[in-house]
């Protein structure tokens, strides 16, 4: 009877071992994430997943080394990986919602982090069709998003909340010119800040699109402000004064 007890207390190995292998999925991400990135490694796209650039609550965001079969010209790639169970996704719902182009979306958690991943590769590419610096986008398959590595020499590039301006007045510049040429596009970026800007030597890309939305999403015009006042908020400790109305009204005066 005894030895029953304690055998029966003694964690199992296998039970440690599914333990374990929770923990990794729920830190960093699920089986069918792993199986999409086993895909892009078989196929010869990644050749090796090397390291995470930043892990958050919604997506991890890795370096991985580009494979033989990989199309482009370049040695890196970055991977994000979208968080199934910890992603917010009623605040997902809330940008998809009203977007045409997401009609019918089924409301499983699963689906909605996939067509934010989905929604994420269409929004850069209307980046690069405004002629606006943001990684190239490469492919997408569920919640597995591969673009353009921002970095140098395999080092991934700072954001600007962490390296500052070193050209106050001409960055301010070029990050309102970009809100002016994707609402050319019908596009509004809806979470521009320091924290998604990356400085790839001295010109500044966007980052992180998925929550962009068209023009005709309910909340597009209060998106808009949000990014210029943002843009002009990180500015204005540099002394950079520029009228919010005036420069919306040059945004909108585009369209
Ligand atoms: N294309 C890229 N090349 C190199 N690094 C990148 C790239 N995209 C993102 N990163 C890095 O990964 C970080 C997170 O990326 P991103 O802002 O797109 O995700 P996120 O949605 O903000 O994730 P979370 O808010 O959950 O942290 C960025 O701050 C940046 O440091
Ligand atoms: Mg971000």
């Amino acid at each position: 009877m005894a030895r029953r007890l304690s055998t029966r207390k003694r964690p199992r190995r296998e039970d440690k071992q599914l333990k374990e292998r929770k923990k990794i999925e729920s830190e960093v991400f699920d089986r069918q994430s792993m199986l999409v990135l086993g895909s892009f490694l078989n196929r010869g796209i990644l050749k090796s997943v090397d390291y995470p650039i930043a892990s958050g609550k919604e997506a991890v965001v890795f370096r991985a080394t580009a494979g033989d079969k990989f199309e482009k010209d370049e040695e890196y790639v970055a991977v994000k990986i979208y968080r199934i169970e910890t992603s917010d996704f009623v605040r997902m719902q809330d940008y998809i919602r009203g977007d045409p182009r997401f009609l019918g979306v089924k409301r499983a958690k699963r689906q909605i982090v996939y067509a934010w991943t989905r929604k994420e590769f269409r929004n850069l590419e209307i980046c690069a069709d405004a002629g606006v610096p943001a990684p190239t986008q490469y492919v997408f398959k569920d919640n597995v998003l591969l673009m353009q590595f921002l970095g140098e020499e395999g080092i991934p590039d700072s954001l600007l909340i962490d390296v500052g301006s070193d050209n106050p007045e001409k960055d301010c510049e070029t990050l309102l010119g970009y809100v002016k040429k994707l609402y050319e596009k019908e596009f509004v970026h809806a979470d521009i800040s320091e924290f998604n800007v990356m400085m790839h030597g001295d010109v500044p890309y966007l980052i992180d699109v998925g929550q962009g939305v068209l023009l005709d999403h309910p909340k597009a015009d209060e998106f808009l402000r949000r990014d210029v006042e943002n843009i002009l908020r990180y500015f204005r400790k540099y002394d950079v004064e520029r009228n919010a109305e005036d420069v919306l009204k040059e945004v909108k005066a585009s369209v």
